[in-house]
């Protein structure tokens, strides 16, 4: 057959599938919408129902319309579906609705697993469970906060979603009371309960701990610096100069690169996010930044985070931004430290301003949107 005439076949049957597939689409919509009119219908009792909707819903996954569905027909074997939504959708309501669903169809144990899994996106995940809320988001939770087997970025987000609930604020207050608030959390722990709508909250944390101060006086809660805005030139300056960002950090190509390049942080981070890791540096330490220790058989003793490692050498870059490599063989011990190379104290010699600035420059800092070329000289 000639070679066109097969490839027109092709098409011609590729097309027929793409028909039947709208078709088929057309169907399962049409029996979705009857079901959806019919009261206490049973989907189990109907397999072709079932199969319809269930087509129906891998077209529609993480829509409004898929959580409405798979609420209504009560469908607990959606849960791996809605276990990768919690973890991976693209809108924050429905991330907050994947996770509200789980908690209905009681996948706690698939959750916990979850964290284990994939210990990267827990963060993430527990903060969804913090906005989904209940009594089952704080049993769920709650140890968390205490576990000092967990990573300081799991407990501290674990620390803001409790935080969410006033119960769960009484739970962090009797943590600070009986001082068994590990200190690696007191940020969190004093940010979240200085912002408590409850007075008697914020009077009592009060005597145990304090918000970090700027230009020595007490930052307000992250929640209070989100409302206000900044000079985002003037926040440019901050960055380069008298914050000491740019000593690590690179911003379209000028800057030292210590740390992550912050060039599109603003389409990466939210506001809160932004105070954060400005404030509490080591709550969640972005990935392959992680700080290490390198103690050489001489006894020299180097910080830095890790460039390279192979089966023989070891590259760091030290908060100077200067790279050293050394062979294994030559080295004591390699020791991963659990707090950020990022300093902690960097608002210290800023004002609550000059950090407000600061972040609204931040903001700025976007990815270029898709499809538009960028300007030309
Ligand atoms: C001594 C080096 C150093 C200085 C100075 C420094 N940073 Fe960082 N920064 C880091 C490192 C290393 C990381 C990655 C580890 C982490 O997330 O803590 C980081 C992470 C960050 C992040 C999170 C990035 C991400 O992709 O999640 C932001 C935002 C940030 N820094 C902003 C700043 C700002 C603003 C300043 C100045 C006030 C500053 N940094 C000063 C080293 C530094």
């Amino acid at each position: 057959m000639a070679g066109w005439l097969v490839c027109a076949l092709l098409v011609a049957t590729a097309a027929e599938d793409r028909v039947s597939d709208a078709v088929q689409a057309a169907k399962d919509r049409r029996v979705v919408e009857t079901l959806l009119r019919l009261k206490g219908i049973k989907l189990d009792s109907n397999p072709k129902w079932k199969a319809a909707v269930r087509r129906h819903l891998r077209r529609i996954e993480g829509s409004p319309k898929y959580f409405e569905l798979v609420e209504r027909f009560g469908l607990r074997d959606e849960s791996p579906q809605l276990l990768q939504l919690a973890n991976a959708a693209k809108t924050p309501d429905a991330t907050v609705n994947a996770v509200r669903l789980l908690l209905e169809f009681e996948q706690q144990a698939a959750i916990r697993q979850a964290f284990k899994q994939y210990p990267a996106q827990a963060p993430g995940l527990i903060s969804s469970l913090g906005l989904a809320g209940g009594a089952v988001v704080l049993e769920l939770l709650q140890p968390l906060v205490t576990d000092g087997s967990q990573s300081l970025a799991v407990r501290s987000a674990s620390a803001r979603a409790v935080g969410r609930n006033l119960k769960g604020q009484q739970f962090l207050l009797e943590l600070v009371r009986r001082k068994d608030l590990a200190r690696d959390l007191h940020f969190t722990v004093a940010d979240v309960l200085f912002a408590s709508p409850a007075a008697a909250v914020r009077n009592e944390v009060a005597r145990y701990l304090k918000l970090p101060a700027a230009k020595g006086k007490p930052l307000p809660p992250v929640s209070e610096l989100v409302k206000r805005r900044g000079d985002k030139q003037l926040g440019a300056q901050i960055f380069q100069m008298r914050g000491t960002c740019a000593k690590c950090h690179k911003v379209r190509g000028a800057g030292k690169e210590v740390g992550p390049d912050l060039s599109e942080i603003g389409s990466k981070l939210s506001a809160q996010a932004l105070y954060v890791s400005i404030l509490d540096p080591s709550a969640g330490i972005s990935h392959n930044y992680e700080s290490y220790i390198l103690v050489t058989a001489e006894g020299t003793v180097l910080t830095g985070v890790k460039v390279s490692d192979s089966a023989t050498q070891i590259t760091i870059k030290t908060a100077e931004a200067v790279q050293r490599t050394f062979k294994k063989e030559d080295l004591e011990e390699v020791i991963k430290q659990p707090t950020s190379l990022m300093p902690e104290d960097l608002q210290k010699n800023l004002s609550a301003k000059d950090l407000v600035d600061l972040v609204e420059y931040l903001k700025t800092l976007k990815k270029a949107p898709v499809g538009v070329p960028s300007a030309r000289p």
